[in-house]
């Protein structure tokens, strides 16, 4: 298995690109299942979960060719409507699929996906309103088993505004008889960006970005070339690895409007962050506390929660934390303790005394971002910092010891 080491106290600089993001990736992904003619995507990340959904892909009859930055996808020839437990358990997004099998197949079976490291992330809010777009739900052996005479394009009203939830139901919806509306939708910038891309094949989709979700259904769509948008949850790293090492960066190919909340809450501390078109420029700052809840986009997401923990432990000032999104997504506060922060958690609430310094000392990654939390620990932490299952962070951090080295951090990847 692989490992990181990690050298600290580094400064940074120069610039770093950020990687089209994965999270706007997945569902487009999936979103290449509905339709007969190629689908162009450009620059797709290499990154774990992306192999994974292509290889789900693939077992479902997609055929991938690759060439240069694009990847072409023929879904004319599906045989299976079937996501198997093995690619499921290791990746949630998977049940993307269900929208456009149902869309275009009128049936599918995707392996229930179970609890995962932060939390028990059922997936009622897509079933149940699948069912109202005229799907018949069966639960077997831990599988969804859904079929339907044909989706009803209805007037849906999420319980709780669910990404994953909206993207599914978005990628049904486009192919249903009728029109759909999706009230109280994610508004998340990914949302847009499949909206975006389905337009681009010919669905009728307005409202995105919105609470209200509108989608006309067509009969059928077309191919396609598309390019997502850049990762806000990688681009939020990077600052933060310029504000915890205190150097200038700049980090580009993103739109700092997406990490709105981010940069107000950096802001509010003291950053000094000069924000361009497509990209930001990151000074050295002195840093106090802050108080910080999650919340769906445009709020503060939990996928910096983590990242922004290992800042506020050194910052000036106490802080308090609140995560609203995930139950068990404190896993790393126990590591980074081990370093040196002193958090304490009391259920959903963290509470940082700040003004530590971070030693290095052997910790493990438990989920994505949490191991992204560490490896900033890491780049100030005195000594030379070993970071097990690296795993967690090749599923959503394209050549990351590549990115902080360019950027002249000691960061080498070896074998456990
Ligand atoms: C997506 C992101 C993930 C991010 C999260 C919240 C992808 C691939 N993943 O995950 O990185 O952390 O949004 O911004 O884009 N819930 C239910 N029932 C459901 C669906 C969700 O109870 O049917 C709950 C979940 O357990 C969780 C909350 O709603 O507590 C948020 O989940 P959701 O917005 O669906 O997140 P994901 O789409 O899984």
């Amino acid at each position: 298995m692989d490992r990181l080491l990690v050298k600290g106290p580094t400064k940074l600089e120069g610039t770093v690109e950020i990687s089209c993001s994965k999270n706007a990736y997945l569902p487009i992904l999936a979103g290449v299942l509905l339709t007969m003619e190629p689908v162009v995507l450009v620059d797709l990340p290499k990154l774990r979960d992306v192999k994974t959904m292509n290889k789900l892909l693939a077992e479902l009859g997609v055929v991938i060719t690759y060439e240069g930055n694009k990847t072409t996808y023929d879904s004319s020839n599906i045989t299976s409507c079937e996501a198997t437990y093995e690619l499921v358990k290791t990746m949630r997004a998977s049940i993307l699929v269900l929208g456009p099998l149902l869309a275009r197949f009128q049936k599918a079976t995707v392996s229930l996906p179970g609890g995962c490291a932060i939390g028990a992330r059922p997936v009622d809010i897509h079933l149940r309103n699948f069912e109202r777009m005229g799907v018949e739900i069966e639960l077997d052996s831990g599988n969804v088993v859904a079929k339907t005479a044909g989706l009803e394009g209805h007037e849906l009203n999420l319980s709780f505004a669910s990404v994953g939830a909206t993207e599914n139901l978005m990628l049904g919806a486009v192919l249903a008889k009728g029109t759909t509306i999706i009230k109280n939708a994610a508004r998340e910038p990914e949302i847009i960006d499949l909206a975006n891309f389905l337009t681009t094949l010919g669905a009728k989709v307005s409202g995105e970005g919105t609470n209200e979700i509108t989608i006309d259904g067509v009969e059928k769509l077309h191919g396609g070339e598309y390019r997502a948008i850049g990762d806000r949850i990688e681009a939020a790293t990077y600052v933060i690895a310029g504000l915890i090492t205190k150097s200038e960066i700049e980090v580009t190919n993103f739109i700092p409007e997406h990490l709105g909340a981010v940069f107000s809450i950096l802001e509010g501390m003291g950053a000094k962050i000069e924000r361009g078109e497509n990209g930001v420029r990151v000074f050295p700052s002195t840093l106090t506390g802050a108080t910080i809840d999650t919340a769906p986009y445009p709020g503060f997401p939990t996928d910096v929660q983590a990242q922004m923990m290992t800042l506020l432990g050194v910052v000036s000032s106490s802080s308090v934390l609140t995560e609203h999104i995930f139950e068990n997504r404190f896993m790393h506060v126990p590591e980074l303790n081990r370093m040196g922060a002193k958090i304490a958690l009391n259920g959903s609430v963290a509470m940082l005394e700040g003004k530590c310094s971070y030693k290095a000392a052997p910790v493990m990654c438990t989920d994505l971002r949490a191991s992204a939390a560490l490896v900033l620990a890491a780049l100030v932490a005195e000594g030379e910092t070993e970071i097990r299952r690296i795993y967690h962070l090749d599923r959503g951090y394209e050549h990351l010891e590549k990115k902080l080295s360019a950027l002249g951090a000691n960061i080498k990847r070896s074998r456990e």
